[in-house]
């Protein structure tokens, strides 16, 4: 499921919040796009206002010609001319507005396509830890939808009924019953098609949302998965679930296509009729040569406003079709952004008192569900500046949960945890986060060189060469780089497919040591080393600067000979800490 739905608001409530997220800038260019559909809608009516007089002249007739003496002074070729200057600006108009509204819904689409990366990327990390990737991938994909199926139709839903409006004022004036009497039939009739339809619209996009999120989820699974599905050959099953949740989906957008497109051939079929009575009426009352300017305008009118009521109806579909995207769409948006705060003035303040020990845990306790087991208790721990220490325990003890915690990624559940002297909170994380060098128990590498796996999250030219040759050579792993024929512009693959399981994990290392970080987090970082080239490893972490800080988790024993403390979980608590001698032993 996606964040929190905003609890049962309408969509036009939703709409407002997604238009609330545009920059300002965004929100005049809305403003404008307004406006000209206000002046379009203008030209249409000048358009059907002009071909009175026009079709009175051609037709001899006088009677609306006194009305209007300025045109009639003038001669058929003249007004021909008029009147094909008015059509020519009123058509330009249209594209004009037509090329500024799409452009407009793209801007702001991509506008809101970076605002929910950005809000999911700032989630802390229990919210993704909480949910599956391909909710938000499959979100971010549906901000594109939210760009084809709801703002674009809506601005040009908007600038037809704008038109639409114009041209039945305009219609007014030149006969105020035939005017209304059409206006009136074909407006009831969307009033039922809408009321009729609405539920179905709206219930097909929901299944339409979840079938994406399954078909994203099963894409990342058999590709994520695709060593053991080649191994087991369970190709099938993948398959037919993809098959199902795409069925599934389809059925549902086939639906709903149909149910929007319906009412164009009725509305068409219906405004004909309608136009053909009041054709037959009006001659019928007032003789052929009076009613033909009338009929002319009324045709005119009805061929304007048919297709430009078809546009309108398009997008209130669109619009009820979507209303499970919007609400996605608005979840992501609406997530909070972490409060913005002075990095700098809360790192000066963390790293003043260097006697300080640099973290402290007193108390933490933690638990990933809040009515779940506790993983971490009444941990209590004293990290000095510059110390080693070393964490063991069985698997599933809570290691590398506590790192997490001491990092700031997860909140404790209980207990306070002190750095630099300081309770650490929301406006000191990232200053005590940017502090901290991690390689991980599982290292993500991306599809790019081994430079810029190195230099992590730092642009391509920024990256400082020297110091990634440093680093892999500290990390062992700069004399197999340098034999490679591309050497540290090789890419690594998908993941670092292309590497061995030790080649990556030193890449991992030399990561957090170009870093130069004074707090280095190891955990199981030099498991897939074998016993000669860890040993290489560890000495170069020995050998570093002794006012960084290494906290390592290892549960090769003789990976912590270097530890000047060694700690000992065992189910979430710390149940021995002391030398390597006292825990351990000879
Ligand atoms: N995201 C999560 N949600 C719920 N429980 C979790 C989550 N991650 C870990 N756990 C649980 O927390 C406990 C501690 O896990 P943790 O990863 O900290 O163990 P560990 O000591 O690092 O183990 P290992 O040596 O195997 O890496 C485990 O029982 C695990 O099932
Ligand atoms: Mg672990």
């Amino acid at each position: 499921m996606p964040p929190k739905a905003t609890s049962r608001s309408s969509i036009s409530q939703e709409l407002f919040s997604v238009l609330s997220f545009l920059s300002p800038r965004r929100r005049v260019q809305l403003v404008l796009v307004f406006l000209l559909s206000l002046v379009g809608a203008f030209a249409e009516m000048a358009t059907l206002g002009a071909i009175i007089p026009f079709l009175a002249i051609l037709t001899g007739g006088s009677e609306q010609c006194s009305a209007l003496s300025v045109v009639c002074g003038l001669s058929p070729t003249q007004i021909s001319f008029g009147f094909a200057a008015i059509i020519a600006t009123a058509t330009l108009l249209r594209l004009l507005l037509a090329w500024v509204s799409t452009r407009f819904a793209y801007a702001a689409g991509a506008d809101l396509g970076y605002e929910v990366y950005n809000r999911a990327l700032h989630q802390p990390y229990r919210f993704h830890v909480e949910r599956n990737s391909s909710e938000i991938i499959a979100a971010i994909g549906r901000v594109n939808l939210l760009i084809t199926s709801v703002l674009s139709p809506i601005m040009q839903g908007m600038v037809a009924l704008i038109i639409c409006i114009g041209i039945i004022a305009a219609l007014i004036t030149v006969d105020v019953t035939t005017a209304l009497i059409a206006a009136v039939s074909i407006g009831l009739f969307y009033v039922v098609v809408t009321k009729t339809t609405r539920k179905l619209l709206e219930a097909n996009s929901r299944i339409e949302a979840e079938a994406e999120t399954q078909r994203v989820k099963i894409l990342q699974e058999g590709l994520g998965g695709i060593r053991d599905i080649l191994l087991d050959g369970t190709q099938g099953m993948y398959t037919k679930r993809f098959r199902t949740a795409t069925f599934r989906q389809r059925t549902a957008l086939a639906t709903n296509l149909f149910i929007r497109s319906t009412p164009r051939y009725l509305i068409e079929g219906a405004g004909m009729l309608v136009m053909v009575v009041l054709a037959w009426w009006i001659q019928s009352t007032q003789g052929l040569e009076v009613a033909l300017p009338t009929l002319g305008a009324l045709a005119l009118g009805a061929q304007r406003m048919l297709p430009q009521l078809q546009v309108a109806y398009l997008a209130w579909s669109s619009l009820s079709a979507s209303k499970a995207i919007v609400s996605d769409v608005v979840a992501f948006l609406n997530l909070p952004m972490p409060t913005e705060i002075d990095p700098n003035a809360a790192e000066r303040a963390i790293s003043a008192s260097p006697s300080q020990p640099v973290v402290v845990l007193d108390k933490v306790g933690f638990a990933y569900k809040s009515d779940g087991a506790a993983i971490l208790r009444d941990i209590e721990l004293v990290v000095p500046q510059g110390s080693r220490i070393g964490f063991i325990g069985k698997t599933g003890s809570g290691k590398s949960t506590l790192i997490d915690v001491i990092m700031g990624l997860l909140h404790p559940t209980s207990g306070e945890i002190r750095v630099g002297g300081q309770v650490l909170s929301d406006s000191n994380r990232r200053a005590w986060q940017s502090r901290i060098a991690h390689v991980p128990q599982s290292i993500y590498l991306t599809d790019a060189s081994i430079a810029e796996n190195i230099a992590f999250g730092s642009e391509r030219h920024q990256i400082d060469m020297a110091r990634v040759s440093a680093a892999a050579q500290r990390a062992q792993i700069d004399s197999y780089v340098q034999q490679l024929p591309e050497g540290y512009d090789t890419h690594v693959g998908e993941r670092g497919v292309r590497l061995s399981g030790g080649q990556r994990q030193r890449i991992g290392l030399a990561r957090a040591f170009y870093k130069n970080a004074d707090v280095l987090v190891l955990d199981e970082a030099t498991s897939a080393l074998d016993d000669a080239t860890e040993t290489l490893v560890m000495n170069a972490i020995a050998a570093i600067d002794g006012d960084i800080t290494v906290l390592i988790i290892a549960h090769r024993l003789t990976t912590l000979k270097n530890c000047d403390v060694i700690v000992r979980l065992e189910k979430g608590q710390i149940v021995r800490q002391g030398t390597y001698a006292e825990v351990i032993g000879n």
